[in-house]
C-alpha cells in the first residue's frame, strides 16, 4: 500500500505537464480574472465592454462588442491578462444570447498571445493555420482544443470576418500554471533525416514561436506532447513523419555537442531537468551521453564558471523513448546553457522540463468537467509527509466510500421500484458520480430561470417512466413522435416508446439482445414477426458448412466470432446473378458470423431475428446476406466480404492526400473519397428509413469497405471488443453507443430515423476526423449523459463536437443540423444524401 502511494506521489511530483489533463477554466466565467485584466481595442457602448465578454454571463448587454461594424480587414481583440504565465489549452467562445433579444457572434477568430506584454506572436495551430472555427450561433459555446497549447501571460482573441458584420463574444480559457517559469529555450534548427528505405523525416520544431535559428521562444519541446519509441510515426497529430522530435545529427554540428540556453521568468533554485529522449540505437539515435549546464544569475549577468556535469548511463538494449533527470543541484538562476553530447549520430528530444523550488502560482480552484482540482505541487520533505499523509486519509475516505456505495447498491438494486421513487434520487447520486458538465456557480440569470432537475440516466427514477413524467412533465410532450418529420416512420410513430413498455426498453435489455444491426432493430421492420422466430421462419438458403474453409479470424466478442472463409461452390450454389464479388476460380471469399456454441436461447433468438431482417435488406450500401448454416450448430450468417474492413481501422491508419503523402508513400485519402463515403452512406440509411428500419448504431465501426471503397452500412460493432470504449453499459444490463445517440435515445429510450440522422452527423464527424478521435473524448460517459440533459434543456450548454481541421463550414453545419434538439428540425437522409451527392465526384 505505502509503495503504491510513493509510486502515486512520486508519479505525480515527476509528471510533466499533461494537455490532456491541463485543463481548468482560468475564471472569466467564475470572475477569478479581474475586471481590470479584461480589456479590448474597443467597444460598442459601456454595456458591450470587455468585462461583458464572459462566458455563460449575461450582465451588461450580454457580451463584448467591438465598436462599429467589424470589417475584413479590422483587427479588434478582447485582451486578457492571466497574470501568471499559464500553459493555455482550450478556448470556448459563445455569442451575444442577452435573454434571446441579441443577435451577433463571432463565425471565426484567431488568438496573439504575449508572455512579456511587449512581443505578440499570432498563433497557429499544427498545420500553420492561424483561424478557429468559432460560433453558428448566439447561445452554444464552442469549445476548441489548441494543438499546440500556448505558454502566455496576455492573450487576445481577435474575431474574423469575410463580411462586414457586427460581432460580440463571451469567451471562457482553459488550462493551469506554467511552473517552470521558462520564457524561451534557444537551440540549433532541428535537421531531417534521410535514409534509404525510410521516410524524410523532418526534425524541426515546427511550432516555434521565436525568431527562425530558435533564439527567444518556446515550440515543440514544451507542449506537453511526448514522442514515441519509433520516431517516425507521430504520436497524435497526423502531420510528417518525425514530427514529435527536434533532432540533430552529431557530423553537422562541430563540437559533439548540442547546445540549448533556456531563460527563465525569475530566478529559480533548480532541482531537476528532465529531457524526454529517443533511443532508437538501431537507427543511429541514442539518449545523450552527458550533458553539462552552467548557470547565470541575472539574464545580463556572465555564466557563473562551475557548471553541473550529468553523464548517463547508456543503454544498447532497450529501445524506449525515456525521460532522462538530470539534477541540477538546487543551482540558482535566472538562465542555464546546456550542451547535449552525442552518444550516436543523432540525437532527439521531445520535451524538455524544469523543477526548481520556488513556489508555484496559485492553482486554479474550479475544476473543469469532472477533473482534479489543478495539482499542487509536494516540495520538501515535511510538505511530502504531509502529501503521504493527506493521500492516505483520501484513500481511506475514497475505499469507505466506494464500498459504501457498492452496499448501498446492492440494496437498491433488489429494492423494489415503488419504495425507491422518493428516497433513492438523493442515495444514488453519490453512486452514480454525477459530474456537472458546464460549472458553475449559477451566474446571475440563470437564477431567475425556472429552477431545472438534471437527469441522470443511472438513477433508477429515470429507468421509472412515472416517475420521470411526473419529475419532467415536458419531456414526454417535448419527445413526440414528430408528426412533421419529413419520413414516416414506424417507430418514431409509436408514441413515447420509451414509455409505452414499462421502462425505456434498453434498460432491461440484456447486451445479446442489443447486438447486431440487425439484431434488436427489427421491430421498425414491416411484416416481421419477431417474436417466436424458429429456423423453419428463415427462407434464405442454407449451405453446406464443410465447404466454409476457415482462413482467419477478422472479429470476436459477445455472441461469438466473425471469420474469413473460403466458400467452395458458392457460386453455383446460389445460382445465377448471385450477388458475388468477382473471383478467380471457384472459391468465394465470404464472411462467416459464428454464434456461440454456449450462447443463451435469447442469443439465438437475436441470431435468427438478425438472419431474417438482413434477408430481406437489398442494396448497393448494405452488407449483403449470402447464405446461413442454421440447420446445425453452430449457427452462422455467411456474408459478403469486405476486403478493406472497418471504416474507422481504414480511415485512422490514413492521412490526407497531399504531396507529402504522394512523395513518401503514406497510405491518403482525399476529401472527395471522404465525401464519396459520407455519400454512400447516407444513400444505405435513406433505404433503410424508406423501410422505416431503425439502425440504432451507425458509426464508422460498423461501416464496411470493400476493395473499391465501397461502403456498406453493417452491425458488428457492438459484439466487437475492439470498441468496447464506444460503448455505455449501463449497470450491467445494456451496453449502449451514447457518444452516438441522440438525447431523446439516452434519455427516453427513443430510437427513430429521426437518431439515426443524429448518428449520421457523428459518424460524418468521426469521417472529417479521419477517426483520430472519440466523439467529445474530454467528456467521460456520465458527463456524455449529462451533456444530453442539457441538450434537452436547451439553455445554451450543451457542447458539441467541435469543426474537424478538414470539414469544409457547409458540410459542418449539415452535421449540427442532424444534432437539432427538435428531431423535426434534423434533415432526413433524402435530403442528407442530395445535399452531400453533387460534392462527391466518385457518383
Ligand atoms: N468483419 C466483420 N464482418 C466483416 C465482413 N463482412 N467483411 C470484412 N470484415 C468483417
Amino acid at each position: 500500500m505505502l509503495l503504491f502511494l510513493l509510486l502515486v506521489l512520486n508519479s505525480k511530483t515527476n509528471a510533466q505537464i499533461d494537455p490532456a489533463l491541463c485543463r481548468y477554466p482560468l475564471g472569466m466565467e467564475d470572475g477569478r480574472i479581474k475586471n481590470d485584466d479584461i480589456t479590448a481595442s474597443s467597444q460598442w457602448y459601456d454595456t458591450t465592454g470587455p468585462q461583458y465578454g464572459r462566458l455563460n454571463r449575461e450582465e451588461g448587454d450580454g457580451a463584448w462588442c467591438p465598436a462599429g461594424q467589424l470589417q475584413p480587414s479590422d483587427v479588434q481583440y478582447l485582451q486578457l491578462d492571466l497574470r501568471h504565465l499559464t500553459f493555455v489549452t482550450v478556448v470556448a467562445t459563445q455569442g451575444r444570447y442577452a435573454r434571446s433579444s441579441g443577435n451577433e457572434f463571432a463565425r471565426k477568430y484567431r488568438l496573439d498571445y504575449s508572455r512579456d506584454g511587449h512581443r505578440w506572436i499570432s498563433w497557429r495551430n499544427r498545420s500553420g493555420n492561424e483561424i478557429i472555427v468559432g460560433n453558428v450561433n448566439t447561445y452554444a459555446s464552442v469549445v476548441k482544443d489548441l494543438h499546440p497549447p500556448i505558454i502566455t501571460r496576455f492573450l487576445r482573441l481577435i474575431p474574423v470576418t469575410d463580411a462586414v458584420h457586427t460581432v460580440c463574444m463571451r469567451v471562457e480559457v482553459f488550462g493551469c500554471p506554467w511552473q517552470d517559469g521558462l520564457t524561451a529555450y534557444s537551440a540549433p534548427e532541428g535537421q531531417t533525416m534521410m535514409a534509404p528505405g525510410y521516410p524524410i523525416t523532418s526534425l524541426n520544431d515546427s511550432t516555434y514561436d521565436g525568431v527562425l535559428e530558435l533564439l527567444g521562444g518556446l515550440g515543440q519541446m514544451t507542449d506537453g506532447v511526448i514522442g514515441q519509441d519509433d520516431f517516425v510515426p507521430m504520436l497524435q497529430y497526423q502531420l510528417w513523419p518525425g514530427y514529435d522530435y527536434v533532432g540533430w545529427r552529431n557530423d553537422s554540428l562541430g563540437p559533439g555537442y548540442v547546445e540549448m540556453e533556456f531563460q527563465f521568468d525569475r530566478q529559480r533554485n533548480f532541482t531537476s531537468m528532465k529531457v524526454h529522449s529517443n533511443n532508437m540505437f538501431s537507427r543511429g539515435v541514442k539518449v545523450f551521453s552527458s550533458v553539462s549546464c552552467a548557470f547565470k544569475p541575472h539574464l545580463i549577468s556572465e555564466w557563473e564558471t562551475e557548471p553541473v556535469e550529468f553523464s548517463t548511463v547508456l543503454d544498447d538494449r532497450n529501445p524506449s523513448a525515456r525521460y532522462v533527470t538530470v539534477p541540477l543541484e538546487r543551482r540558482s538562476g535566472t538562465a542555464l546553457r546546456c550542451r547535449f553530447f552525442f552518444a550516436d549520430t543523432w540525437m532527439m528530444f521531445s520535451e524538455i522540463s524544469f523543477q526548481s523550488d520556488t513556489q508555484p502560482p496559485t492553482a486554479p480552484r474550479a475544476p473543469w468537467i469532472g477533473l482534479p482540482t489543478a495539482p499542487g505541487k509536494c516540495g520538501g520533505t515535511s510538505v511530502l509527509i504531509g502529501c503521504l499523509v493527506t493521500i492516505i486519509l483520501l484513500l481511506v475516505v475514497i475505499i469507505f466510500l466506494i464500498l459504501w456505495c457498492q452496499y448501498v447498491c446492492k440494496v437498491l438494486e433488489k429494492a423494489p421500484r415503488r419504495i425507491l421513487e422518493e428516497e433513492v434520487t438523493v442515495r444514488l447520486s453519490s453512486c452514480s458520480d454525477t459530474i456537472v458538465l458546464q460549472t458553475p456557480p449559477v451566474p446571475p440569470r440563470m437564477s431567475l430561470d425556472p429552477p431545472y432537475e438534471r437527469v441522470f440516466l443511472l438513477d433508477p427514477q429515470y429507468q421509472d417512466p412515472a416517475a420521470l413524467r411526473v419529475k419532467l412533465p415536458e419531456l414526454s410532450q417535448s419527445a413526440e413522435c414528430g408528426g412533421g418529420y419529413a419520413e414516416p416512420d414506424v417507430t418514431q410513430c409509436t408514441p413515447h416508446q420509451g414509455f409505452q413498455n414499462s421502462v425505456p426498453h434498453y434498460a432491461e435489455t440484456d447486451i445479446v439482445n442489443l447486438q447486431g444491426v440487425t439484431g434488436s432493430n427489427m421491430y421498425a421492420v414491416p411484416a416481421v414477426t419477431v417474436d417466436s422466430l424458429t429456423r423453419k421462419d428463415i427462407s434464405v438458403a442454407e449451405f453446406p458448412r464443410e465447404h466454409l474453409i476457415f482462413r482467419e479470424k477478422l472479429g470476436e466478442g459477445q455472441f461469438g466470432e466473425v471469420h474469413l472463409c473460403e466458400a467452395e461452390g458458392l457460386a453455383e450454389f446460389l445460382g445465377e446473378g448471385a450477388p458475388l464479388p468477382e473471383q478467380d476460380g471457384r472459391a468465394v471469399l465470404v464472411a462467416v458470423k459464428q454464434l456461440r456454441a454456449d450462447a443463451t436461447s435469447n442469443a439465438r433468438n437475436d441470431f435468427l431475428k438478425e438472419i431474417k431482417i438482413m434477408s430481406r435488406l437489398n442494396d448497393p450500401n448494405i452488407i449483403r446476406l449470402l447464405c446461413v448454416c442454421v440447420h446445425s450448430d453452430p449457427l452462422c450468417m455467411v456474408t459478403e466480404y469486405m476486403e478493406n474492413g472497418d471504416l474507422n481501422m481504414f480511415l485512422s491508419q490514413r492521412e490526407i492526400e497531399s504531396t507529402l503523402t504522394h512523395a513518401n508513400n503514406i497510405p491518403s485519402v482525399s476529401m472527395a473519397d471522404l465525401l464519396h463515403m459520407a455519400v454512400q452512406i447516407a444513400s444505405g440509411m435513406k433505404y433503410l428509413a424508406s423501410l422505416n428500419f431503425v439502425h440504432r448504431d451507425l458509426a464508422t465501426r460498423n461501416c464496411l469497405l470493400d476493395r473499391q471503397l465501397t461502403i456498406k452500412i453493417s452491425d458488428f460493432g457492438m459484439s466487437r471488443n475492439l470498441y468496447s470504449s464506444d460503448y455505455y453499459r449501463i449497470q450491467g444490463r445494456a451496453v449502449l453507443p451514447i457518444r452516438w445517440m441522440a438525447w431523446e435515445s439516452i434519455l427516453l429510450g427513443k430510437f427513430t430515423t429521426a437518431s439515426d440522422v443524429w448518428a449520421f452527423g457523428v459518424t460524418l464527424w468521426e469521417i472529417f476526423t479521419l477517426c483520430r478521435e472519440q466523439p467529445y473524448s474530454l467528456l467521460t460517459d456520465e458527463q456524455v449523459i449529462e451533456n444530453s440533459g442539457e441538450f434537452f434543456r436547451n439553455q445554451g450548454r450543451q457542447i458539441y463536437l467541435s469543426l474537424p481541421p478538414l470539414c469544409p463550414s457547409s458540410l459542418f453545419e449539415l452535421m449540427m443540423r442532424c444534432w437539432s434538439r427538435d428531431i423535426r428540425d434534423r434533415p432526413s437522409f433524402s435530403s442528407l444524401y442530395q445535399a452531400l451527392r453533387p460534392h462527391a465526384h466518385h457518383s
